[in-house]
Protein backbone atom coordinates (compact mmCIF):
# COMPACT_ATOMS: atom_id res chain seq x y z
CA UNK A 1 0.00 0.00 0.00
CA UNK A 2 1.40 3.68 -0.42
CA UNK A 3 1.91 5.38 2.32
CA UNK A 4 0.05 8.78 2.23
CA UNK A 5 2.25 12.09 1.87
CA UNK A 6 2.75 13.90 5.02
CA UNK A 7 0.69 17.21 4.97
CA UNK A 8 2.14 20.98 6.27
CA UNK A 9 -0.12 23.45 6.90
CA UNK A 10 0.58 26.90 6.16
CA UNK A 11 -1.89 29.64 8.12
CA UNK A 12 -1.26 32.96 6.52
CA UNK A 13 1.77 34.72 4.38
CA UNK A 14 4.82 32.22 4.21
CA UNK A 15 8.31 33.06 2.24
CA UNK A 16 7.86 31.80 -1.20
CA UNK A 17 11.02 29.80 -1.33
CA UNK A 18 9.93 27.74 2.09
CA UNK A 19 6.87 27.13 0.36
CA UNK A 20 8.57 25.77 -3.01
CA UNK A 21 10.52 23.76 -0.70
CA UNK A 22 7.40 22.15 1.28
CA UNK A 23 6.01 21.29 -1.60
CA UNK A 24 8.16 19.49 -3.37
CA UNK A 25 8.43 16.47 -0.24
CA UNK A 26 4.98 17.77 1.10
CA UNK A 27 1.40 17.73 0.64
CA UNK A 28 0.77 21.92 1.67
CA UNK A 29 -2.40 22.72 2.74
CA UNK A 30 -2.39 26.95 2.52
CA UNK A 31 -5.32 28.38 4.31
CA UNK A 32 -5.83 32.21 5.06
CA UNK A 33 -4.70 33.33 9.11
CA UNK A 34 -7.38 32.90 11.39
CA UNK A 35 -9.85 30.63 9.30
CA UNK A 36 -8.41 27.07 10.74
CA UNK A 37 -12.03 26.13 12.15
CA UNK A 38 -13.04 26.21 8.38
CA UNK A 39 -10.79 23.13 7.66
CA UNK A 40 -13.17 19.55 8.13
CA UNK A 41 -11.81 17.55 10.69
CA UNK A 42 -10.50 14.83 8.58
CA UNK A 43 -8.35 17.86 7.10
CA UNK A 44 -7.06 18.99 10.40
CA UNK A 45 -5.96 15.09 11.51
CA UNK A 46 -4.08 14.68 8.18
CA UNK A 47 -1.71 17.53 9.32
CA UNK A 48 1.39 17.05 10.84
CA UNK A 49 3.34 19.97 10.36
CA UNK A 50 2.99 23.75 10.31
CA UNK A 51 5.01 26.45 8.48
CA UNK A 52 3.92 29.85 9.80
CA UNK A 53 4.64 33.72 10.65
CA UNK A 54 1.34 33.79 12.05
CA UNK A 55 -0.02 33.31 15.62
CA UNK A 56 0.09 30.22 16.90
CA UNK A 57 -2.07 29.47 20.01
CA UNK A 58 -3.66 26.60 22.46
CA UNK A 59 -6.66 26.59 20.77
CA UNK A 60 -4.81 26.56 17.02
CA UNK A 61 -2.87 23.43 18.47
CA UNK A 62 -5.57 21.60 19.95
CA UNK A 63 -7.89 21.60 16.54
CA UNK A 64 -5.10 19.72 14.98
CA UNK A 65 -4.48 16.60 17.34
CA UNK A 66 -1.84 14.72 14.85
CA UNK A 67 0.80 18.08 15.08
CA UNK A 68 4.61 17.27 15.98
CA UNK A 69 6.29 20.16 14.47
CA UNK A 70 5.49 24.54 14.28
CA UNK A 71 8.10 26.05 12.06
CA UNK A 72 8.17 29.30 12.94
CA UNK A 73 9.73 32.22 10.37
CA UNK A 74 11.47 34.42 12.26
CA UNK A 75 13.97 34.01 15.41
CA UNK A 76 11.99 35.66 17.82
CA UNK A 77 8.51 33.70 17.90
CA UNK A 78 6.35 35.00 20.59
CA UNK A 79 3.46 34.35 18.12
CA UNK A 80 3.71 31.14 19.18
CA UNK A 81 2.91 29.44 22.69
CA UNK A 82 5.63 27.39 22.83
CA UNK A 83 4.97 26.31 26.12
CA UNK A 84 1.38 24.79 25.40
CA UNK A 85 3.29 23.35 22.11
CA UNK A 86 5.65 21.97 24.46
CA UNK A 87 3.34 20.32 26.78
CA UNK A 88 1.52 18.74 23.75
CA UNK A 89 4.91 17.24 22.54
CA UNK A 90 4.50 19.39 19.58
CA UNK A 91 8.31 21.07 18.70
CA UNK A 92 8.61 24.60 18.11
CA UNK A 93 11.46 25.70 15.35
CA UNK A 94 12.67 29.14 14.89
CA UNK A 95 15.68 30.72 11.83
CA UNK A 96 18.11 31.88 14.63
CA UNK A 97 21.96 32.26 13.20
CA UNK A 98 20.67 33.17 9.89
CA UNK A 99 19.52 36.16 10.20
CA UNK A 100 22.43 37.48 13.04
CA UNK A 101 24.78 39.39 10.62
CA UNK A 102 22.32 41.24 8.55
CA UNK A 103 20.21 42.54 11.83
CA UNK A 104 23.45 43.59 13.75
CA UNK A 105 24.06 45.51 10.30
CA UNK A 106 20.85 46.96 10.29
CA UNK A 107 21.18 47.91 13.74
CA UNK A 108 24.44 49.38 12.91
CA UNK A 109 22.65 51.52 9.95
CA UNK A 110 19.96 52.98 12.04
CA UNK A 111 22.11 54.47 15.20
CA UNK A 112 24.47 56.18 12.65
CA UNK A 113 21.03 57.39 10.89
CA UNK A 114 19.71 59.43 14.38
CA UNK A 115 23.02 60.31 15.17
CA UNK A 116 24.27 61.90 11.83
CA UNK A 117 20.29 62.51 10.43
CA UNK A 118 21.01 60.63 7.29
CA UNK A 119 17.32 60.47 6.62
CA UNK A 120 16.75 64.61 7.67
CA UNK A 121 19.87 65.10 5.25
CA UNK A 122 18.75 63.65 2.40
CA UNK A 123 15.21 65.39 2.52
CA UNK A 124 17.29 68.43 2.68
CA UNK A 125 19.11 67.65 -0.30
CA UNK A 126 15.96 66.24 -2.14
CA UNK A 127 13.97 69.51 -1.19
CA UNK A 128 16.24 71.85 -3.11
CA UNK A 129 17.76 73.62 0.65
CA UNK A 130 21.34 72.83 -0.13
CA UNK A 131 21.29 75.62 -2.96
CA UNK A 132 20.47 77.87 -0.25
CA UNK A 133 23.06 76.89 2.28
CA UNK A 134 24.65 73.29 4.03
CA UNK A 135 23.24 71.25 6.28
CA UNK A 136 23.31 72.31 9.49
CA UNK A 137 25.96 70.13 11.95
CA UNK A 138 24.45 67.29 13.97
CA UNK A 139 23.95 68.23 17.32
CA UNK A 140 25.07 63.70 17.54
CA UNK A 141 27.97 61.92 16.89
CA UNK A 142 28.77 58.81 17.43
CA UNK A 143 32.39 59.90 18.85
CA UNK A 144 32.99 59.62 22.24
CA UNK A 145 29.43 57.32 22.78
CA UNK A 146 29.27 54.63 25.37
CA UNK A 147 27.24 51.88 24.39
CA UNK A 148 24.81 49.43 26.61
CA UNK A 149 23.44 46.56 25.02
CA UNK A 150 20.18 45.03 26.28
CA UNK A 151 20.28 41.48 25.65
CA UNK A 152 23.68 40.03 24.30
CA UNK A 153 22.67 37.39 22.64
CA UNK A 154 23.23 36.51 19.21
CA UNK A 155 22.79 39.74 17.56
CA UNK A 156 23.22 41.54 20.88
CA UNK A 157 27.04 40.25 19.99
CA UNK A 158 27.34 41.02 16.47
CA UNK A 159 26.55 44.16 17.54
CA UNK A 160 29.22 44.39 19.81
CA UNK A 161 31.90 43.43 17.83
CA UNK A 162 30.60 46.07 15.16
CA UNK A 163 30.99 49.01 17.50
CA UNK A 164 33.82 48.02 19.26
CA UNK A 165 35.59 48.15 15.47
CA UNK A 166 34.00 51.60 15.38
CA UNK A 167 36.38 52.29 19.00
CA UNK A 168 33.14 52.47 21.38
CA UNK A 169 33.18 50.86 24.94
CA UNK A 170 30.79 48.48 25.33
CA UNK A 171 28.42 47.23 28.52
CA UNK A 172 25.56 44.70 28.77
CA UNK A 173 22.42 43.60 30.53
CA UNK A 174 20.53 40.74 30.46
CA UNK A 175 19.26 37.92 33.17
CA UNK A 176 23.00 36.43 33.64
CA UNK A 177 26.19 37.51 32.44
CA UNK A 178 27.30 35.93 29.46
CA UNK A 179 30.42 33.22 29.84
CA UNK A 180 33.26 34.34 27.95
CA UNK A 181 32.38 37.94 27.46
CA UNK A 182 34.45 40.75 28.76
CA UNK A 183 32.14 43.50 28.41
CA UNK A 184 30.94 45.08 31.82
CA UNK A 185 28.05 43.58 32.63
CA UNK A 186 25.16 45.17 34.84
CA UNK A 187 22.72 43.18 36.68
CA UNK A 188 20.11 45.68 36.35
CA UNK A 189 18.56 47.61 33.11
CA UNK A 190 18.27 50.65 35.00
CA UNK A 191 21.96 50.25 35.82
CA UNK A 192 23.30 49.80 32.50
CA UNK A 193 21.51 52.88 31.32
CA UNK A 194 22.66 55.27 33.66
CA UNK A 195 26.48 54.24 32.65
CA UNK A 196 25.82 54.52 29.24
CA UNK A 197 24.41 57.43 26.50
CA UNK A 198 23.62 54.58 24.15
CA UNK A 199 21.49 51.69 24.39
CA UNK A 200 20.39 49.10 22.11
CA UNK A 201 17.55 46.67 22.86
CA UNK A 202 17.82 43.42 20.94
CA UNK A 203 15.66 41.66 23.26
CA UNK A 204 12.81 39.20 22.62
CA UNK A 205 9.73 40.56 23.36
CA UNK A 206 8.31 38.29 26.62
CA UNK A 207 6.74 39.39 29.89
CA UNK A 208 9.60 40.02 31.46
CA UNK A 209 10.86 42.54 29.06
CA UNK A 210 7.82 44.34 28.19
CA UNK A 211 7.56 47.68 28.68
CA UNK A 212 11.10 47.85 30.26
CA UNK A 213 12.11 51.04 28.39
CA UNK A 214 10.22 53.32 30.28
CA UNK A 215 10.27 56.83 32.23
CA UNK A 216 12.53 55.13 34.56
CA UNK A 217 15.23 54.11 31.83
CA UNK A 218 14.99 57.09 29.97
CA UNK A 219 15.61 59.26 32.77
CA UNK A 220 18.55 56.68 33.31
CA UNK A 221 19.64 57.02 30.06
CA UNK A 222 19.57 61.49 30.41
CA UNK A 223 19.61 64.31 27.89
CA UNK A 224 22.19 62.77 25.58
CA UNK A 225 20.77 59.58 25.48
CA UNK A 226 20.36 57.35 22.32
CA UNK A 227 17.67 55.01 21.89
CA UNK A 228 18.12 51.99 19.30
CA UNK A 229 15.03 49.32 19.71
CA UNK A 230 15.83 46.34 16.98
CA UNK A 231 14.26 43.78 19.68
CA UNK A 232 10.50 43.95 20.08
CA UNK A 233 8.23 46.62 20.07
CA UNK A 234 6.63 45.52 23.48
CA UNK A 235 9.75 46.45 25.23
CA UNK A 236 9.82 50.11 24.95
CA UNK A 237 6.89 52.16 26.91
CA UNK A 238 5.98 54.29 23.80
CA UNK A 239 3.99 56.65 25.40
CA UNK A 240 6.88 57.56 28.11
CA UNK A 241 9.49 57.84 24.88
CA UNK A 242 7.42 60.44 23.08
CA UNK A 243 6.98 62.10 25.82
CA UNK A 244 11.48 62.16 26.89
CA UNK A 245 12.07 62.69 23.38
CA UNK A 246 9.91 65.59 23.51
CA UNK A 247 11.08 67.29 26.91
CA UNK A 248 14.55 66.36 25.99
CA UNK A 249 14.62 63.42 28.53
CA UNK A 250 16.94 61.68 25.67
CA UNK A 251 17.97 63.07 23.14
CA UNK A 252 17.01 61.11 19.65
CA UNK A 253 16.04 57.42 19.21
CA UNK A 254 15.18 55.04 16.13
CA UNK A 255 12.96 52.08 15.99
CA UNK A 256 12.54 49.14 13.60
CA UNK A 257 9.56 47.48 15.74
CA UNK A 258 6.02 48.69 17.41
CA UNK A 259 4.06 47.77 19.92
CA UNK A 260 1.23 47.62 17.24
CA UNK A 261 2.88 47.56 14.38
CA UNK A 262 2.19 47.93 11.55
CA UNK A 263 0.28 50.63 12.98
CA UNK A 264 2.40 53.96 14.32
CA UNK A 265 1.16 56.16 16.96
CA UNK A 266 0.65 59.90 15.33
CA UNK A 267 2.74 60.82 18.79
CA UNK A 268 5.66 58.99 17.23
CA UNK A 269 5.03 60.04 13.85
CA UNK A 270 5.14 63.74 14.64
CA UNK A 271 8.40 63.49 16.56
CA UNK A 272 11.90 64.92 14.32
CA UNK A 273 14.08 63.52 16.69
CA UNK A 274 13.29 59.76 16.12
CA UNK A 275 13.92 57.56 13.35
CA UNK A 276 11.15 55.02 12.50
CA UNK A 277 11.75 52.21 9.90
CA UNK A 278 9.16 49.28 9.27
CA UNK A 279 10.52 46.32 11.09
CA UNK A 280 13.23 45.46 8.63
CA UNK A 281 16.40 44.30 10.53
CA UNK A 282 16.15 41.11 8.60
CA UNK A 283 14.78 42.20 5.32
CA UNK A 284 16.99 41.65 2.52
CA UNK A 285 16.19 38.96 -0.36
CA UNK A 286 19.69 37.23 0.84
CA UNK A 287 18.74 36.72 4.45
CA UNK A 288 15.01 36.10 3.86
CA UNK A 289 15.81 33.24 1.63
CA UNK A 290 18.01 31.66 4.05
CA UNK A 291 15.51 32.47 6.87
CA UNK A 292 12.95 30.66 5.03
CA UNK A 293 15.26 27.48 3.76
CA UNK A 294 15.45 26.60 7.23
CA UNK A 295 12.07 26.95 7.87
CA UNK A 296 11.65 24.56 5.76
CA UNK A 297 14.43 22.41 6.34
CA UNK A 298 13.54 22.20 10.12
CA UNK A 299 10.41 20.31 9.01
CA UNK A 300 12.23 18.10 6.12
CA UNK A 301 14.41 16.99 8.66
CA UNK A 302 12.26 16.46 11.75
CA UNK A 303 10.35 14.12 9.34
CA UNK A 304 13.49 12.18 7.60
CA UNK A 305 15.84 12.24 11.06
CA UNK A 306 13.40 12.51 13.85
CA UNK A 307 15.46 15.79 14.81
CA UNK A 308 14.65 19.19 14.01
CA UNK A 309 17.62 21.43 13.01
CA UNK A 310 16.93 24.66 15.71
CA UNK A 311 14.39 23.59 17.89
CA UNK A 312 13.76 26.44 20.70
CA UNK A 313 14.45 24.30 23.39
P1 LIG B 1 19.07 35.35 21.63
O1 LIG B 1 20.39 34.85 21.14
O2 LIG B 1 18.15 34.40 22.30
O3 LIG B 1 19.36 36.60 22.60
C1 LIG B 1 18.40 37.16 23.42
C2 LIG B 1 19.09 37.87 24.55
O4 LIG B 1 18.10 38.53 25.35
C3 LIG B 1 19.85 36.95 25.47
O5 LIG B 1 21.07 37.58 25.80
C4 LIG B 1 18.98 36.87 26.71
O6 LIG B 1 19.80 36.64 27.84
C5 LIG B 1 18.36 38.26 26.71
N1 LIG B 1 17.13 38.33 27.49
C6 LIG B 1 16.01 37.58 27.34
N2 LIG B 1 15.09 37.93 28.25
C7 LIG B 1 15.65 38.90 29.00
C8 LIG B 1 15.20 39.67 30.11
N3 LIG B 1 13.99 39.49 30.66
N4 LIG B 1 16.04 40.59 30.63
C9 LIG B 1 17.26 40.77 30.11
N5 LIG B 1 17.74 40.10 29.06
C10 LIG B 1 16.94 39.17 28.50
O7 LIG B 1 18.25 35.97 20.43
P2 LIG B 1 18.78 36.75 19.14
O8 LIG B 1 18.96 35.80 18.02
O9 LIG B 1 19.93 37.62 19.53
O10 LIG B 1 17.47 37.65 18.83
C11 LIG B 1 17.00 38.56 19.80
C12 LIG B 1 15.65 39.14 19.42
O11 LIG B 1 15.81 40.09 18.37
C13 LIG B 1 14.63 38.16 18.84
O12 LIG B 1 13.97 37.43 19.85
C14 LIG B 1 13.68 39.08 18.09
O13 LIG B 1 12.65 39.51 18.95
C15 LIG B 1 14.56 40.28 17.74
N6 LIG B 1 14.81 40.38 16.27
C16 LIG B 1 14.38 41.48 15.60
C17 LIG B 1 14.62 41.58 14.24
C18 LIG B 1 14.18 42.77 13.45
O14 LIG B 1 14.00 42.63 12.24
N7 LIG B 1 14.01 43.92 14.05
C19 LIG B 1 15.26 40.53 13.56
C20 LIG B 1 15.68 39.44 14.28
C21 LIG B 1 15.46 39.36 15.65
P3 LIG B 1 19.27 35.93 29.18
O15 LIG B 1 18.34 34.83 28.75
O16 LIG B 1 20.53 35.47 29.84
O17 LIG B 1 18.59 37.01 29.93
C1 LIG C 1 11.45 39.08 10.69
C2 LIG C 1 12.26 39.10 13.09
O1 LIG C 1 11.15 40.37 10.28
O2 LIG C 1 13.38 37.06 13.09
C3 LIG C 1 12.72 37.86 13.74
O3 LIG C 1 12.43 37.70 14.93
O4 LIG C 1 11.74 39.98 13.71
C4 LIG C 1 12.52 39.31 11.65
O5 LIG C 1 13.63 38.65 11.19
C5 LIG C 1 10.14 38.46 11.01
O6 LIG C 1 10.12 37.34 11.72
C6 LIG C 1 9.40 38.22 9.69
O7 LIG C 1 8.60 39.27 9.43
Amino acid sequence: MQRQPVTVLIPGWMHEHAKSMLAQQFRVVEIEEGRLAELTESERLAVRGVASHARIDAHFIDLLPNLEIIANFGVGYEAVDADYAHKKNVVVTNTPDVLTEEVADTTVGLLLNVVRELSKAEQYLRSGKWMAAPYPLTRLTLRDRSIGIYGMGRIGRAIARRLEAFGLPIAYHSRRPVEGIQYPYYETLVDLARAVDTLISIVPGTATTANTINAETLKALGGNGVLINMGRGIVVDERALADALRTGTIAAAGLDVLQSEPNVPYELLSLDNLVLTPHIGSASEHTRTRMAELVANNIISWFETGAAITPVR
